[in-house]
């Protein structure tokens, strides 16, 4: 069968041929895949500065982000059924008996760093016509998301770290009392750092939950970006005519910040401009580049006058896949449009290394493989 493959040691990518997957256990199941979307995480594996390929292999089967269509069952799988679509989880546990969160089925947390991951660690990917995973790493998806569920697997980058800030935010009475009504977050204010794909997903979920949204970001060249963020009722403050403090004036005491750029100088600046009892979520990876300087005295100053927390987030769990998939429904009621704008360029599997390997533009970029 078809499958896109990155060759690490010839620096190659390209479409190849690769065996197709059978069922070999009775709690897998077969899916014919339909679209698998592209991200900077992909990019950086058809730059050859990331991505492993599976032991035996010298290449790797790309793609993490995924929808398939259950083909085929196992004897003992239960919640899904030939027909039924369904968006499968990345990350799978480590071997080590003594890692907890592996063992509790929260590989996201791996402690041993001996996890493997679809797509872009030691496990190839989604990006062919056929797949066999088992039935706990599926996650079902409604048929009227078919358009748009390519996107819950980006989504679900949001989705983990708004859990997260539930969980950290536990830590003080965080409440808004006059509003409760209009959801959790209502009262506080978020900046988003970016607006490729994570970014633009992040503003939508926290408009969702009840914040106000800024997206404060430099790459402001299409004008999709602009349609949706009108949609979803952020507002938009352009990097290369605002300063961070300039942002940072407009948008007044920021609660969070939900960072998607993984540009650590930008990431530093705006952490100096966190407000009281705020949290800062990093969800970017940048490359490694020399050291820069950091107003270090500053930054931890508040801080501790500010109650203030940095955190880093990665990968998701099942129930965050399943936030996901509430959000897209949600997303997909108020904002019809907002979702159809983001995916801006779809390529069938034969003509998949262009958005892989060149800029094409665009803000999603997807590779369609089946109807
Ligand atoms: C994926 C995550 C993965 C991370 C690091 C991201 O692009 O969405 O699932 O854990 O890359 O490999
Ligand atoms: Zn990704």
């Amino acid at each position: 069968m078809k499958a896109i493959a990155v060759f690490p040691g010839e620096k190659a990518v390209r479409l190849i041929d690769h065996a197709e997957p059978k069922i070999t256990a009775p709690n897998q199941v077969k899916l014919r895949m339909i679209e698998v979307g592209i991200c900077g995480t992909d990019r950086d594996i058809t730059s050859f500065q990331y991505g492993f390929p599976p032991e035996g292999f010298d290449y790797l089967v790309l793609g993490h982000e995924s929808l398939g269509e259950v083909v085929e069952t196992g004897a003992g799988v239960k919640s899904v059924k030939p027909g039924d679509l369904v968006v499968t989880t990345v990350r799978r546990p480590c071997a080590h008996d003594w890692c907890v969160p592996c063992g509790a089925g929260r590989q996201d947390f791996c402690a041993s760093g001996d996890y493997t991951e679809r797509g872009i660690k030691q496990r190839h990917g989604f990006m062919t016509e056929f797949v066999v995973d088992e039935e706990r790493y599926l996650n079902p998806v409604p048929r009227e998301l078919r358009d748009h569920a390519v996107l819950t697997e980006p989504l679900t980058i949001a989705e983990k770290s708004l859990l997260q800030l539930w969980k950290i935010q536990e830590r003080l009475p965080w409440g808004c009392p006059h509003t409760e009504a209009e959801g959790p977050g209502h009262c506080h204010k978020a900046v988003v750092l970016g607006a490729g794909p994570v970014g633009l997903l992040g503003a939508m979920a926290l408009r969702v939950a009840g914040f106000d949204v800024w997206v404060y970001s430099r790459t402001h060249s299409h004008e999709n970006k602009d349609a949706i963020l009108d949609m979803i009722g952020a507002t938009f403050i352009a990097a290369e005519t605002n300063t961070v403090e300039q942002m940072a004036q407009q948008v007044g005491s920021i609660d969070v910040v939900y960072e998607a750029v993984g540009a650590s100088s930008l990431a530093f600046d705006v952490l100096k401009q966190l407000g009281t009892n705020a949290v800062f979520i990093f969800t970017g990876v940048p490359g490694l580049h020399a050291p820069i300087p950091v107003d270090a005295d500053r930054i931890m100053r508040d801080m501790v006058l500010k109650n203030q927390i940095a955190v880093g987030s990665v990968n998701a769990p099942p129930e965050s896949f399943a936030a996901a998939i509430r959000d897209l429904t949600e997303f997909q009621k108020r904002w019809p449009d907002a979702l159809s704008k983001l995916i801006t360029g779809r390529f069938p599997i034969d003509q998949a290394v262009d958005p892989l390997t060149k800029d094409v533009g665009g803000i999603k970029n997807i590779i369609t493989i089946a109807s």
